[in-house]
């Protein structure tokens, strides 16, 4: 029992090297957390608990057989933010570039089940490039999974995506049809593919942050709605947006207590100019019908597209 005991202690200690000290050194290196990292910060201390550490992947074809990290490339489980339960994916960009392959789309189907049946929301932190080549259609068929368990999610509890690194394919499909997305200024892109692959297949040179980068996604395609400035701005966005939302869709949204500072404002009166043609900041009278510093801007950019259609 003492050796399986130790065993498992070490299989513990493999998973949560991940792809390694010199990966995980690189991800440090251009101002990226782990995946372990960024749930450390995402939930109450000590509230996670995960599912599937030890899961390894099935392939054998491309020398995979000899290449198997423990975790497959996705930290999975759940916790809790202020208290309330989550259920949370973290993908981990040093195992195969956070890749989808059959397993690791699994461990993701598992505690979207899960929040299903709890009514709570599922936090995609998302950093992966997308279906893992070398399992081919077997990995298609993972994003099959998942965005079936989107669609069934959709409406019923809260999905919120922070796309933390390079994403790309399916792993750019599935956060763009959850509830709220947000992005990670320099560091983090959706895309079909990357720009290599776009050089490669079409010669057309084109930059990261000009093909999906946050820039892009939050002024020209609106896909994003949260833009930050870097990773711990965006998880605390994370767990601000969490508190305004119900955990599922026959709950109420958290409520706080009554103040008096939270009373109708005598400014009200005068921000509306009295000549119809002189402008005022709308922003002022949002801010004096909500609740002090409560107004949490949520951007939603009009594809340039639909702008045009509303000029004519
Ligand atoms: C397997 C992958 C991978 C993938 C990256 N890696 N993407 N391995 N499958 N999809 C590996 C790399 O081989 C490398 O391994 C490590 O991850 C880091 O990748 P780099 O390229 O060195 O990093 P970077 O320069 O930051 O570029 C990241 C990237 C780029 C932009 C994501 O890797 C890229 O363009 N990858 C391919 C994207 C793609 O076309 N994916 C398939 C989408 S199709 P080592 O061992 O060197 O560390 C899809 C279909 C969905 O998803 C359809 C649903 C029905």
């Amino acid at each position: 029992m003492k050796d399986k005991l130790s065993l498992l202690e070490q299989k513990k200690k493999e998973a949560l090297a991940g792809g390694g000290a010199k990966r995980i050194d690189d991800q440090h290196k251009k101002g990226k957390l782990t995946a372990r990292e960024r749930i450390h910060f995402l939930l109450d201390e000590g509230s996670f608990e995960e599912i599937g550490m030890l899961v390894t992947h099935r392939a054998t074809d491309f020398g995979l057989a000899k290449e198997k990290y423990l975790g497959d490339g996705v930290v999975t489980g759940y916790g809790t933010i202020h208290g309330r339960l989550v259920y949370v994916f973290s993908q981990d960009f040093t195992v195969f570039g956070g890749s989808l392959s059959e397993t690791h789309a699994e461990k993701i189907c598992r505690i979207m089940d899960l929040a299903m049946q709890n009514g709570a929301p599922v936090i995609g932190l998302n950093d992966s490039g997308g279906a893992r080549i070398q399992e081919g259609v077997v990995s298609l068929g993972g994003y099959a999974d998942i965005f079936y368990r989107n669609t069934l999610a959709s409406g019923v509890i809260p999905q919120l995506s922070a796309i933390m690194g390079p994403c790309a394919g399916g792993a750019v499909y599935s956060p763009a049809i959850t509830d709220f997305i947000m992005m990670v200024q320099n560091t983090s892109y959706m895309f079909v593919t990357g720009p290599n692959v776009v050089k490669t297949v079409t010669h057309e040179e084109v930059s990261a942050e000009e093909l999906g980068g946050a820039s892009t996604h939050s002024t020209k395609s609106g896909v994003t709605h949260f833009s930050c400035a870097n990773e711990m701005e965006c998880i605390q966005y994370l767990k601000t947006l969490l508190s305004y939302i119900p955990s599922n869709c026959e709950e109420m949204p958290p409520s706080v207590a009554y103040s008096e500072a939270n009373e109708v404002r005598e400014g009200l009166n005068t921000i509306v100019p009295e000549n119809p043609n002189q402008p005022y900041d709308i922003r002022e009278v949002v801010a004096q019908v909500a609740d002090e510093n409560s107004f949490l801007k949520y951007i939603k950019t009009l594809p340039k597209i639909l702008l045009l259609a509303l000029r004519v």
